[in-house]
């Protein structure tokens, strides 16, 4: 990697370096400025909504939170009441579990504020295909492309993993596919434990509201998420597994599929992954 010298380039690989790869506004904003407090704010008039600064989503509770806190220099922070704070897995499974359709799910977790990702992700990324599908895809986590969609393995490695798919008959009209994280992890990085955790009660509860026959999970981080197998993925692709859960009228066959971005950087594994798909195509065969 060369160093660049201008300031402005240097400044702007730093950002990417640290995982900052989207302008969110068309203004950038000097956070470190004093704020106008709440009392010193002036009140939108009634009847008005507060304005919404341009070009950004719509702010989630967590992040106008977030904007209150800042103070200027010297002043004390206002006395809080006590929030009523739920531990998030617990909030999680309930949510989880009253969903009665993907629907009900994917608005429940619209108003899950568990998941930290959800304060710097732009969309949710709740699933894309055909929920009466046979077969259901459980991917990592959604990148840049998936949360300016809103759709799951939309980019380079989605793209691939659909080539990938169509070699044995299947297109987006008849699997299903969603990730063990619905939003995506700032500057790509991997999901911490905690945001797979509060979001593993919604993902065992999508595979229940789907109910596929066969499960493919793609890469090894939702193998261990679904399956609790910690061996590497090299060791456990190809094979199958049962997953099981409370709400699934029996235990699903689940085959393990190395992630298309895998693919993409190890490219001498293409003949590894042909050989699971067939095996995969064998099964759902087997159920026509
Ligand atoms: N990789 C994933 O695991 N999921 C996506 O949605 C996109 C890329």
């Amino acid at each position: 990697m060369t160093v660049s010298t201008n300031p402005d380039l240097a400044a702007l690989r730093w950002y990417l370096d640290m995982g900052i790869d989207e302008a969110t506004g068309e203004v950038a904003a000097d956070w470190l400025a004093p704020k106008p407090t709440a009392t010193t704010a002036p009140a939108p008039a009634a009847g008005t909504a507060p304005a919404a600064v341009s070009g950004t989503a719509a702010p989630t509770a967590a992040r106008t939170a977030a904007a209150q806190t800042i103070l200027p220099p010297g002043a004390s922070p206002p006395a809080r009441p006590a929030a009523p704070v739920l531990p998030a897995a617990q909030d999680a499974q309930r949510l989880a579990q009253a969903a009665r359709s993907l629907a009900e799910l994917e608005d429940a977790l619209r108003a899950f504020d568990g998941c930290g990702l959800k304060q710097t992700a732009t969309n949710l990324v709740f699933g894309d295909g055909n929920p009466q599908s046979k077969v259901m895809l459980v991917g990592e986590a959604p990148g840049a492309d998936e949360d300016r969609q809103g759709k799951p393995f939309v980019g380079v490695s989605g793209q691939l993993l659909d080539q990938m798919l169509g070699f044995i008959g299947l297109t987006r009209e008849t699997f299903y596919i969603s990730n063990q994280v619905y939003w995506r992890p700032p500057g790509n990085r991997k999901p911490t434990d905690a945001e797979v955790a509060a979001c593993q009660p919604f993902i065992m509860r999508h595979i229940e509201l789907v109910a596929p026959k066969l499960l493919v999970l793609v890469g090894g981080a939702s193998t261990r998420t679904l399956l609790g197998r910690t061996d590497g993925v090299l060791k456990l692709r190809g094979r199958w597994f049962e997953y099981a859960s409370p709400g699934l009228s029996g235990p699903i066959p689940a085959m393990v599929l190395l992630h298309p971005a895998f693919l993409l950087r190890t490219p001498a594994y293409k003949r590894e992954v042909w050989r699971d798909l067939l095996t995969v195509k064998q099964r759902l065969d087997l159920l026509q």
